[in-house]
């Protein structure tokens, strides 16, 4: 099944419309937006207008944008939507947009301006409200406006931007040079929370706990009396759908959770404890470790591994669900990030994540997919998932790719060397969360190398394993930096693997950053 690109709703917020001319931070702006309470969505800057009518729009804004307005292949709107008789406000290369429209200047600046500036206000305007005269915004652009649109006022200027937030005399579309929504701009926030709740009188109607009671609704309408399937992986985003459509449809969801034998420490327990006896579902662990042990001897080439994970556990899936009966829809966990890459601008990034969709569900299956968490950020699942009860342990979880294991132990995976690694890995992760680091990480993980090396213990000498410990800090998991781990905790951590592992002697911590190292190390 394909994608829509717009998202139904049994509902109708009041809703912000983001136009997106391909800047870095149109996300964030959205996510901005929405923490103020307001429901906020993305399209790209060519959608229909028509989704201004269905969506109960009460404001637009058009992002920032790496291009020229006067580029001949420049991504650009109609005149008409200034003439919506909504409130807009254009960012960067959406202010120089409004200008272009309303027959204004825009020149190359002979320097790119990037960084802090001061903002001075101008004029008076409602988008300023409570904002104090001068303070510090955030500029990135190339082009910059020389000489106003018809009809447009200043309202705030900086040393080198002179229209660097503009107004227009009678109705309410606004234009900002700097970013608001990056939060080195000191006052972002309270711009844009002027914008939706003074300028386009949102409300402020979004939140979780209405997500959900909106999402049970129409979970329940969507799926009547018809079978839904779920490949649960222990993770955050598919426990949050599984547990959510359990509120709305009970028994008739049915989850499946494959043990590869390539997890970390007793998770596929955990996931039992949590969702068969806690949230009472039905639940199918089907125990395969044997078969992936099995396809696995021999082969230590990441990418190899990475196909033959994949491959199996397409398979077991498959087998599994035949047994299990007819199901009309299978449940997945895809987030607002995921369903504008595929709308959106393809970026860079795109690219980078496809990579690493190894260990997920072919599209070609024949289900209809009920995706519940496509309206939200990870930060808002996060919220979902404990107004809904699940553990913090599960929430707060850190990712963890789809062939597991396999790809922290260097060369062959073995039973034996998965257990080494879990036992490790999991005295770390346990350390993380008493000293209170856990959460200020984006993903740690303990990693089994290739080589042994010499110890001694007591009067003798020992030729044992080698533990690498990886923790990083990341927004996205595209660009990472290592974690600045105390030294304390890691003398402590250290200390414990290689006294309670049998088989490890040795402990070193990763200091890389990404890039030009990646995250795991295969
Ligand atoms: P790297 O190692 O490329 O990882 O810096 C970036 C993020 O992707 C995860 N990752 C994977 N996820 N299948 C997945 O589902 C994979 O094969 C895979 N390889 C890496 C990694 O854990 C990190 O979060």
């Amino acid at each position: 099944m394909g994608h829509p690109t717009q998202i139904e709703h049994a509902f109708q917020h009041q809703t912000i419309v983001i136009l997106d001319f391909g800047s870095q931070y149109t996300q964030l702006i959205a996510r901005r937006i929405r923490e103020l309470g307001v429901y906020c969505e993305i399209h790209p800057y060519n959608v229909n207008p028509d989704i201004f009518l269905k969506q109960n729009a009460k404001g637009i804004v058009l992002s920032g944008g790496p291009a020229s307005v006067y580029d001949t292949d420049a991504p650009r709107v109609g005149k008409q939507i200034l003439e919506l008789n909504l409130p807009v406000l254009g960012i960067c290369y959406g202010l120089q947009l409004i200008t272009f429209l309303t027959n204004g200047e825009v020149v190359k600046a002979e320097k790119k301006e990037y960084g802090l500036a001061e903002l001075e206000i101008t004029g008076e305007s409602l988008l300023f409200k409570d904002i104090p005269g001068q303070s510090k915004v955030w500029m990135s652009h190339g082009d910059k406006v020389l000489k106003l649109g018809e009809g447009f006022k200043v309202i705030g200027c900086t040393k080198n931007a002179p229209y660097a937030a503009i107004e227009h005399e009678t109705k309410p579309i606004f234009g900002l040079q700097f970013h608001p929504e990056v939060e080195h701009s000191k006052y972002g926030k309270k711009v844009l929370s002027n914008f939706v709740f003074e300028i386009c009188g949102c409300s402020g109607d979004w939140s979780p706990k209405s997500f959900i009671e909106e999402s049970i609704q129409s979970i329940r309408e969507r799926v009547g009396n018809r079978r839904v399937l779920c490949a649960l992986s222990g993770g955050v985003d598919s426990s949050v759908a599984a547990v959510l459509i359990h509120r709305a449809i009970g028994n008739q969801l049915h989850c499946v959770f494959v043990d590869t034998g390539l997890l970390r420490y007793r998770e596929a327990e955990e996931v039992e404890n949590v969702f068969r006896k806690h949230f009472n579902i039905n639940l199918t662990v089907v125990k395969a470790q044997k078969l992936f042990f099995e396809k696995l001897k021999g082969v230590s080439d990441p990418e190899q591994k990475r196909k033959i994970i994949g491959r199996e556990f397409i398979g077991v899936f498959e087998k599994e669900a035949k047994k299990l009966g007819d199901f009309h829809f299978l449940a997945q966990g895809t987030l607002y990030p995921d369903v504008i890459e595929s709308t959106s601008f393809k970026g860079p990034s795109a690219t980078i994540k496809s990579h690493h969709n190894v260990g997920g569900l072919p599209e070609t299956f024949d289900f209809e997919l009920l995706e519940p968490l496509r309206e939200l950020f990870k930060d808002e699942v996060r919220q979902v998932g404990r107004e809904l009860g699940i553990p913090e342990m599960i929430i707060e979880r850190h990712p963890f790719p789809g062939p597991g294991l396999a790809v922290r132990i260097l060369g062959e995976v073995t039973e034996k060397r998965v257990e080494l690694l879990q036992k490790a890995d999991a005295i770390y992760i346990q350390e993380l969360w008493k000293n209170g680091l856990y959460n200020q990480i984006w993903q740690a993980f303990a990693v089994l190398l290739p080589v042994r090396t010499v110890g001694v213990m007591g009067d003798q000498r020992t030729y044992e394993h080698v533990i690498g410990l990886r923790a990083v800090t990341s927004s996205d998991g595209m660009t990472a930096d290592w974690f600045r781990m105390p030294n304390e905790v890691l003398a402590r951590i250290s200390n414990r693997i290689i006294n309670e592992v049998q088989g490890i002697n040795r402990v070193v911590y990763d200091i890389s950053s990404k890039p030009p190292a990646t995250i795991e190390w295969e």
